[in-house]
């Protein structure tokens, strides 16, 4: 699909989409969405909630950017942020059927792909060859936080048509509800508060997936309640980390997340100094344990209104999951 038709798809067709993301997640909940999006389109608040978080600091990254350039490090910086890591991240569950021993998820999350046109084509020569058995897209598509919702289309699609299927993803608080049906039309559906089957060798997964719940608070784990049999293993993906607590209680296993990108900007030794998770500290990156549920928050392959990276690189995704005590 070409740019122009996913634009089209979006744009000319408003009142139908409308009405079919109404019948998907019903009424008031779309209104509840639209409502936060408008807010947000207005400038009247800003998304974080933590002190710390650089959307409530005025003129945070113009003042990055002006010290880094005049510094002369801003181009380190942009050199970083284009020099994407393929991690390769084995962990075991004892949930884990034998049968799915060794499969491996390929997550990309915080794509922000019109930010910087060159980080597409550097994840695409990541994705060809990989292995794996399931990807998933843990929000974020689009750099800003309002305006165009259309200029990330055209990156999305090269994306989506580089990875392999199956492939899930959910939406971002960078995402506005409007880009679902572009982004199903490319082969990525997403999860709104629904469950899949994912099923190898005999066994299932179920994979789980949320709508933004750091901005517009679209996740609703009541949907989901039920969707994943008792004791079955079973995956979250959640943009944000903050709903450990939520994933816990509805018994998930693996909560796959992204959002903060790591801190992006961080001191020596990948130490996050601002950043924009409502999150223990420790969520903030990498794997994490809270009570009975693993997860594991993405630095992310992009970074948003700026294409600088500093001692925290971005990253492509292979997560091997391993049955705990023996194969
Ligand atoms: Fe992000």
């Amino acid at each position: 699909m070409a740019e122009n038709d996913a634009a089209h798809l979006l744009l000319d067709h408003l009142p139908e989409v409308y009405r079919e993301l109404a019948e998907r997640i019903g009424h008031e909940a779309l209104k509840r969405r639209l409502e936060k999006q408008a807010l947000q389109e207005s400038e009247q608040v800003w998304q974080g909630k933590n002190l710390l978080n650089p959307d409530r600091i005025p003129y945070f990254f113009e003042t990055v950017e002006f010290l880094l350039k005049l510094s002369g490090i801003y181009d380190r910086g942009r050199r970083n942020f284009l020099d994407l890591k393929l991690v390769t991240n084995e962990l075991s569950f004892k949930n884990l059927p034998e049968a799915l021993d060794g499969l491996r998820i390929l997550q990309l999350s915080d794509l922000h792909l019109d930010l910087e046109p060159e980080l597409t084509p550097i994840i695409l020569e990541h994705l060809e060859g990989l292995d794996y058995d399931l990807a998933v897209i843990t929000g974020d598509y689009r750099d800003d936080t309002k305006g165009s919702i259309t200029n990330c289309l055209t990156y999305v699609e090269q994306i989506c048509a580089a990875i392999k299927k199956p492939v899930y993803g959910i939406l971002g608080n960078h995402d506005p509800i409007e880009l679902i049906p572009a982004l199903e039309s490319m082969g990525l559906p997403l999860l709104m508060n629904e469950t899949v089957t994912f099923e190898k060798n005999g066994a299932n997964l179920y994979l789980s997936g949320i709508d933004d719940p750091h901005y517009y608070e679209g996740h609703d784990f009541d949907k989901l309640r039920g969707t994943v049999p008792e004791g079955a293993f079973s995956i979250l993906l959640s943009h944000a980390p903050e709903t450990h607590k939520q994933a816990v209680e509805l018994g998930y296993d693996f909560i796959l997340a992204g959002h903060t990108h790591g801190g992006q900007i961080c001191l020596p030794g990948r130490i996050v100094v601002i950043h924009n998770g409502d999150c223990p500290s420790y969520m903030l990156a990498e794997n994490w344990q809270y009570k009975t549920v693993k997860g594991y928050t993405s630095r992310g392959s992009g970074g948003c209104r700026l294409p600088i990276r500093f001692f925290c690189p971005g990253e492509i995704t292979i997560h091997v999951l391993r049955k705990e005590n023996g194969h």
